[in-house]
């Protein structure tokens, strides 16, 4: 019998030939044109080749104005940038796996002059309680967004998504963890709004379901519409970004309220308790939806991996994934395999082409 981390998962129109997939991975070497470098590219290529049955993009950011957070980042916004995607599309497609573009706004997790319009924009002006290791400074003060502001935001979100259709993607991620736009209104830590987008967590989703059903609207009805969330950010990482298991679970709720095809849960370890419940945190998530799920965090060997879709659909790895060619293969050899750190995976923001 074909053991269950090889065998098909459907989500509506789309099959995964097996349970195993490469999480998205910025790797910042994009130049001016916000095309990633060819090497980079060609690393998601490869990975379809040797067997991964989903394949995501680095987070690919929106507008020209506020949505870049980090230098080198790219963008689906015009043909140039559409047709170096579609390669990487085509290939995967021929390989048998499925490719989605994780779409995102880095909001206050950014600096002065990273943008071409100079702005870093957030639900409030609430800075992140650490420096910026990029900067070695301070986080700036956010402006908070403006109605005005949201519209432009929201406008990214969807020119972006045609782009990805464009480009011939297989579904569209919204980035909505991590600390960064998406997640600073979804979590009271950094959304201190008073207005009708901050608040209780029905207020603090508002913002995302504008984002949700203006992407939907130009999506291609065969494209998936996928969501990530998390309990961390990347910035003051020990917070957790939510209170408690309820309010996680209320959150869930609502997403699966709206038209989206999956949700994928991002953690520092699969198996950690979450919220002191002692289950994990797929398996809260899992109690209040019927949604298929992604978890993803340290799956890095057979075992992990069997253990993780216990309570999940699909697992993706990060780290083992970037540094070894063969994972998919190991993994169905079930060969011992090491447990990767944050330091080696800084390779990915060198210019050393990865095997
Ligand atoms: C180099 C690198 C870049 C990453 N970039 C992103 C990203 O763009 N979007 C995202 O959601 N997560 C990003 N992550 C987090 C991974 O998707 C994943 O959640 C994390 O590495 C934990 O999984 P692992 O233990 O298998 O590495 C990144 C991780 C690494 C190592």
């Amino acid at each position: 019998m074909t053991p269950l981390l090889f065998s098909p998962f459907t989500i509506r129109n789309k099959t995964f030939k097996n349970r195993i997939g490469v999480a998205p991975m910025t790797r910042m070497s994009a130049a001016g044109d916000s095309i990633p470098r060819e090497d980079v590219l060609t690393f998601l290529k490869t990975r379809a080749k040797n067997g991964a049955g989903l394949v995501y993009t680095e987070a690919v950011v929106t507008d020209y104005e506020s949505a870049q957070g980090y230098p080198g980042q790219a963008r689906i916004l015009n043909q140039n940038q559409v047709n170096a995607w579609k390669t990487v599309t085509n290939e995967i497609r021929g390989h048998g796996a499925v490719s989605i573009c994780q779409v995102f706004h880095c909001g206050r997790m950014a600096y002065e002059g990273i943008n071409p319009a100079n702005r870093v924009i957030a639900p409030s002006p609430v800075a992140p309680m650490q420096e910026n290791p990029l900067t070695g400074m301070p986080y700036p003060v956010p402006e908070p967004m403006s109605r005005f502001d949201m519209d432009h935001v929201i406008n990214g979100f969807a020119e972006t998504a045609k782009g990805v259709a464009a480009a011939g993607f297989d579904g569209f991620e919204l980035h909505c963890a991590h600390g960064y736009l998406l997640s600073q209104f979804l979590s009271a830590y950094s959304n201190r709004r008073t207005d009708t987008f901050g608040g209780s967590m029905e207020n603090r989703y508002r913002f995302i379901r504008e984002v949700i059903h203006a992407v939907k609207a130009v999506l291609p009805e065969e494209l998936l519409f996928l969501v990530r969330i998390s309990n961390w950010g990347i910035a003051d990482m020990d917070v957790s970004l939510f209170s408690d298991a309820a309010e996680w679970q209320q959150m869930v709720t609502l997403f699966s309220e709206d038209p989206v095809d999956a949700i994928s849960v991002s953690t520092y370890d699969y198996s950690q308790n979450g919220f002191d419940t002692g289950r994990t945190m797929a398996r809260i998530t899992r109690d209040v939806t019927d949604l298929p799920l992604l978890i993803c965090g340290k799956i890095h060997d057979r075992k992990s991996a069997e253990h993780a879709l216990a309570d999940a659909d699909l697992v993706l790895s990060g780290k083992s994934m970037l540094l070894n060619p063969d994972w998919v293969a190991d993994i169905e050899a079930d060969r011992e395999l090491p447990l990767y750190g944050s330091e080696e995976a800084g390779v990915a923001y060198t210019t050393t082409p990865l095997p």
